[in-house]
């Protein structure tokens, strides 16, 4: 496979899919990155499949534009919607993220696992599809109201995100899960909060490795490696820079533009 220069695109409804770009950074160092957070129309959970598509397809024209070799859609609620569309239209090769079902119910001894993630995730075919093969497992799904909301407004820590998550996870406690997916790009920013509630035999999942896995396994089969180092990721958001700076704590420069 030829060296490939250009930049890995990756899109997110707005600061949470950086969770995945940290993942493909560490994993990829030298690959050039271009970040699109859609924080304007955050969040994608409570859209329209129709609504999902549109915007994911906006999110694409900008990054293509950018000149991406490979897209990677760094957000639970366009890959379960949107994925299908946009590799039938465009001819750049797609990664996207799904709940990390498989090796929670894979490792589960209690054979009970729960997920937290958007209406938009839990409500799609694709996430159905994916449950469905699982039918020896009790999956308890929770809808995580509120969560992205405060997290695109920066309130990371506040009470009320601890109140909210206190409400969703007892009940999977009490039905005696051993897995708790994160089915969201913005949940592992709640990983600290969400350790102090759950008990500590109870193993939490997300996706963010498995991603950048699979991004090298692309790059390696099928794109090419960059074989110049480029180690400024580029990161564009739609709306007041402050909270995506500081999830990046102010490492990086973070550009506003129209889009
Ligand atoms: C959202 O925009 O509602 C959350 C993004 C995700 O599902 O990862």
């Amino acid at each position: 496979m030829n060296s490939n220069n250009q930049p890995i695109g990756i899109f997110d409804s707005g600061i949470g899919g950086t969770s995945i770009w940290s993942a493909i950074h560490q994993l990829l160092p030298n690959e050039k990155t271009i970040y699109l957070a859609d924080s304007k129309n955050a969040p994608y959970g409570q859209k329209s499949k129709k609504e999902i598509i549109e915007l994911s397809m906006k999110n694409t024209d900008f990054l293509l534009e950018m000149n991406c070799k490979l897209i990677v859609v760094a957000c639970n609620t366009a890959t379960t919607n949107a994925i299908q569309e946009l590799r039938a239209k465009y001819n750049v090769p797609f990664i996207g993220i799904e709940p990390a079902i498989k090796p929670a119910v894979t490792h589960s001894k209690t054979q009970i696992i729960g997920i937290l993630a958007t209406q938009g995730t839990l409500n799609s075919e694709l996430f159905n599809k994916t449950t469905e093969k699982y039918q020896d497992t009790k999956i308890i799904e929770q809808v995580g109201h509120g969560l992205v909301q405060l997290i695109e407004n920066g309130e990371i820590n506040s009470p009320e995100i601890t109140k909210l998550l206190h409400s969703y996870l007892q009940p999977m406690i009490e039905a005696n899960i051993d897995y708790l997916v994160l089915g969201c790009s913005h949940y592992p920013y709640l990983i600290p909060q969400i350790k102090k509630i759950l008990p500590e035999h109870i193993q939490i999942i997300d996706s963010g490795e498995a991603v950048a896995k699979q991004t090298q396994n692309i790059l390696r089969e099928k794109v090419g490696f960059a074989s110049v180092e480029e180690k400024q990721p580029i990161f564009y958001t739609n709306t007041n820079p402050k909270v995506l700076s500081e999830i990046l704590e102010n490492k990086y420069m973070v550009l506003q533009k129209e889009f």
